[in-house]
Formats: structure tokens, C-alpha cells, sequence
């Protein structure tokens, strides 16, 4: 007769004959990192209360039909965004824009898909920090095979020096350099935020017990102004994303919308000229668009650089 063994030693003989497996040292650097992902996140749910419903092993098996549902949802996020996004771009003069800079893009092609409909042919300079970011959307532009060429550059919004253009565009981003200062300032990994539901939503409560620091504010705008030749437009948007309103998010949405607010005030006073009513001009009668005027701001900078007195 099987005597079944009580589930803690069960784990316990599992851990053992995992680790002793793994000592082999045949093992490709990829498992060992996935495994760790893995372990790490059963133990933040466990901690977090999450873990007593879970869909762990659901995710493991392999179901074509939810995988597929899953990724054509997330690209007909991808294609609404690049929709509305060509809208703005129509109304810009792309062919007098040699280059142009998308911040913080991460790993999903959203602008880069509007620009490959839009036939742009200039160069997209992609900035971001992080290298598996930047690699994923490579990756995922290869097949489209788009007439515009890529440039990336590996390094932070706020460091020096950094590439400029006259086009900037920084596409729902004021979210994540909120909860990437967060991280610096409390010693965490950005990227393990945006791997636990839990940890997202307690970071973003803690940011949300402050008032928007002014001081970050002007240093954002500093930072970005940066990327700016004079004369340059930069567009900003910050709409309601996915994963907000799907976590019902509210607060934060309208936190990091003021934030945006906030840096469109401090623009003007640097002399930008507010270009939003043209260039945004068509999202209103535009159906199933992913965000409206109100989520967005159009800014033509200074011709002159204006420093700014932090
Ligand atoms: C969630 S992803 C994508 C955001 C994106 N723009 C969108 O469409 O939703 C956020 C990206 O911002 C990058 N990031 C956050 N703070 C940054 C900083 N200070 N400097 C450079 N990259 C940063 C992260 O590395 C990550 O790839």
C-alpha cells in the first residue's frame, strides 16, 4: 500500500533532490534564473496572502487556447495604443525629424508600432535603463521589419549625458520614474515590482501617502528637458493604463496625472508653447482610442535652453 508522506516533507525530499540536481552544474543559467523567479514569487505570495488561491500550476500546463487569448488581448492593447498614437503623429512634420528619442519605452513596441504604420523612415533612438527591456522590444520589431533604424541606449532618465532630438516622446512614464525613484531611495529592484501584483500595489500606496515632492518634479523636468535640442517637441502622455484600471488603480492614475500636469506648468514658465490643440486635435473623433487630450501634452520647448533653478 503508498503511504502518502504529509506535504511538508514532500516539499522538503522535492527542495533536496532540486538542489542536488542542480549541483550537476550542467545546468543553463536561464533555468537556474526562471527557477529563482519562480521560488522567489511563490514566496512573496505566500507571505503576502495571495498564494491560497492560485493559478501557479494552471500557468505551468499548456494551454494553447488561454495563451492565445491572453497575447491577442495584449497586442490589441499594443495596436489600439499605435493607433491613437499615429493619430498624433499625422499631425506632426515626422519627415523633418532625422531622429527622435522614446524614453523609458520598456519591453512592448507601442510607439514603435505607430511610427512602423506611419512609415516614419528617421532614426528611433530607444532609452531605457533596462537591458532586458530593450532586448524584448528588439526582439519584437524584428518582424515587422520597419523602414525607420534603431539605436538604444542602456541608461538612467536622470544621468548625464544622454542623446538629444527634436522630437522627444515619453509614453506613460511618469508612473515608472515615480516607483523607480521609490526603489533607489529604499534599496529595491524596479523590476521585481513588476513582477508581484502585491508588491506594485503597496509600493504605490507608500508613494501616495506623500505629496508629489517639487523637487522631484523639477528634476524630472530638468532631466527630460535634457533630451530636448532647443525648439524640440515633446510629447508626454499618462492615461489609464491596463493594469490600473484591471486593479482599479484610480488614485494613482490621477496622482501621476497631476504629475504630469505639474511638469507642463513648469515647461510653459520655461517658455515652451503649448502645442496640444493641434497635434492632438482628431483623438476626440477617433473611435476605441486608448487615451483622450486630457492624457496627454504637446510641448514645442524653448528655442533658447533655460536653466532651471532646483
Ligand atoms: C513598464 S515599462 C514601460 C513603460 C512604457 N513607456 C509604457 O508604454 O507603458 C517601464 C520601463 O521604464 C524603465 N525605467 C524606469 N525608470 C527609469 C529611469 N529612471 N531611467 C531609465 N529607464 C527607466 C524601466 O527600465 C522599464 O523598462
Amino acid at each position: 500500500m503508498c503511504v502518502r508522506k504529509q506535504p511538508h516533507i514532500e516539499i522538503k525530499n522535492l527542495l533536496d533532490s532540486l538542489s542536488n540536481d542542480l549541483k550537476s552544474g550542467d545546468k543553463h543559467t536561464w533555468i537556474l534564473n526562471n527557477l529563482l523567479r519562480d521560488l522567489k514569487a511563490i514566496e512573496r505570495r505566500m507571505k503576502s496572502g495571495e498564494y491560497a488561491d492560485t493559478d501557479f500550476e494552471n500557468r505551468n500546463s499548456f494551454d494553447i487556447p488561454r495563451r492565445t487569448r491572453e497575447f491577442f488581448r495584449y497586442f490589441r492593447g499594443y495596436m489600439r495604443q499605435a493607433q491613437t498614437w499615429k493619430v498624433l503623429l499625422k499631425n506632426l512634420p515626422m519627415n523633418s525629424f532625422p531622429s527622435l528619442i522614446n524614453i523609458c519605452p520598456g519591453w512592448a513596441p507601442k510607439i514603435e508600432l505607430a511610427l512602423h504604420l506611419s512609415g516614419y523612415e528617421g532614426q528611433v533612438i530607444l532609452f531605457d535603463k533596462n537591458q532586458d527591456s530593450l532586448t524584448s522590444l528588439m526582439d519584437f520589431l524584428e518582424f515587422f521589419e520597419p523602414r525607420f533604424t534603431l539605436k538604444t541606449v542602456l541608461s538612467d532618465v536622470y544621468s548625464l549625458p544622454k542623446p538629444t532630438a527634436k522630437l522627444v516622446i515619453g509614453n506613460h512614464i511618469l508612473d515608472d520614474l515615480l516607483l523607480n525613484k521609490f526603489c533607489q531611495d529604499h534599496n529595491l529592484i524596479l523590476e521585481d515590482v513588476y513582477e508581484s501584483e502585491s508588491t506594485y500595489k503597496e509600493i504605490i500606496q507608500k508613494i501616495m501617502t506623500r505629496k508629489l515632492s517639487k523637487e522631484f518634479i523639477a528634476e524630472t523636468a530638468q532631466a527630460l528637458q535634457a533630451f530636448c535640442e532647443p525648439g524640440a517637441t515633446l510629447i508626454l502622455t499618462q492615461y489609464p493604463a491596463l493594469a490600473e484600471t484591471d486593479l482599479t488603480l484610480t488614485d494613482w492614475t490621477r496622482f501621476c496625472h497631476d504629475f504630469l500636469l505639474a511638469l507642463k506648468a513648469i515647461f510653459l514658465q520655461l517658455g515652451a508653447v503649448d502645442e496640444g490643440t493641434t497635434v492632438l486635435k482628431g483623438l476626440e473623433t477617433q473611435t476605441a482610442k486608448y487615451f483622450s487630450a486630457e492624457h496627454a501634452i504637446v510641448l514645442k520647448t524653448s528655442p533658447y535652453r533655460q536653466q532651471l533653478d532646483l
